[in-house]
């Protein structure tokens, strides 16, 4: 639906990015948001199209958030590949790319401490505490400056998804949240701009995350159980026998492996890698 023949604009100040804003709404445009931190691959380029779909304007930010990253994370090594993302996003048809300095999004002075909501709960949270209330504050700031009607966020971060939708509920803003389905290879590996860490020997094992997923457990009654009578949940029963598939298949550590929104949901390490993935149940 976006009307593209004009070059992408690209700024890095929030006055700009308003006031583009502002001109395509007051010619009764829609505009979608696709809000990333860069190193953009295929996964944020279907995000793009989705968006498209949606609305007359696409616009998408570039911003590596510092407040979701904890001191030991990997905020200061995170790929950052601006000319490149930039290229995609002009090919990608964008109206507008907003890569804003941290100045702009955390003016001095203007802290917020927005929490996240019961979505955060567990999960995520669990492993890595700081995440979601650094992801409500940042998306709450990119909402509150690029005023979209539509925001776009990608199903593979899918407790972000729901925190999102109820950041949104909580607050009372006009935007419709789209989730939009993984992008994966061919080897259904999701898509992640983290994967750009794997070594050969890694990306080979992290390949078969999505396949241990998808792979249906045998019943708890087929398998004999320790204590003998014992009944364990199927939940149970289905988390371990995964568990066990994915420390066997060569991941180094697994965070965590459960079941929510109708999803099966993991996280697990492959060296100093962590990578999440989820399907639908
Ligand atoms: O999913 C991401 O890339 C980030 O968490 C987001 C939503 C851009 C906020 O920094």
């Amino acid at each position: 639906m976006s009307v593209n023949n004009i070059p992408m604009l690209r700024t890095e100040k929030r006055a700009a990015l308003e006031d583009t804003v502002a001109r395509w709404k007051a010619a009764g445009q829609r505009v979608a948001f696709v809000p990333t931190m860069g190193a953009l691959h295929e996964g944020h380029l279907s995000l793009v199209r989705l968006a498209k779909q949606h609305a007359e304007r696409v616009v998408v930010s570039i911003f590596v958030n510092p407040a979701q990253f904890a001191p030991h994370e990997d905020f200061g090594s995170y790929p950052r590949t601006l000319e490149a993302d930039l290229t995609k996003l002009q090919h990608a048809g964008v109206d507008l790319a907003y890569t804003p300095l941290a100045d702009e999004i955390y003016p001095k002075g203007q802290d917020s401490d927005i929490k996240a909501g019961e979505a955060a709960k567990g999960l995520e949270s669990d492993f890595r505490p700081h995440f979601f209330d650094g992801v409500v504050n940042v998306v709450a700031r990119l909402f509150e400056q690029v005023k979209p009607d539509i925001a776009i966020f990608g199903e593979k971060d899918y407790q972000q998804l729901k925190v999102v939708e109820e950041l949104v509920q909580t607050l009372g803003l006009p935007i419709e949240i789209i989730g939009a389905p993984i992008a994966r290879d061919a080897h259904g590996l999701a898509l992640s701009s983290r994967n750009a860490y794997l070594s050969a020997e890694e990306l080979a094992i992290a390949r078969k995350l999505n396949v241990i997923l998808r792979k249906e457990s045998p019943t708890p009654s087929s398998r004999p159980t320790a204590g003998g009578g014992e009944i364990l949940r199927s939940l149970d029963y289905a988390r371990d026998d995964i568990k066990e598939a994915l420390l066997e298949a060569g991941f180094d550590k697994v965070d965590y492996v459960e079941e929510r929104w109708g999803r099966k949901l993991a996280a697990a390490w492959l060296g100093k890698t962590r990578l999440i993935d989820n399907i639908e149940i």
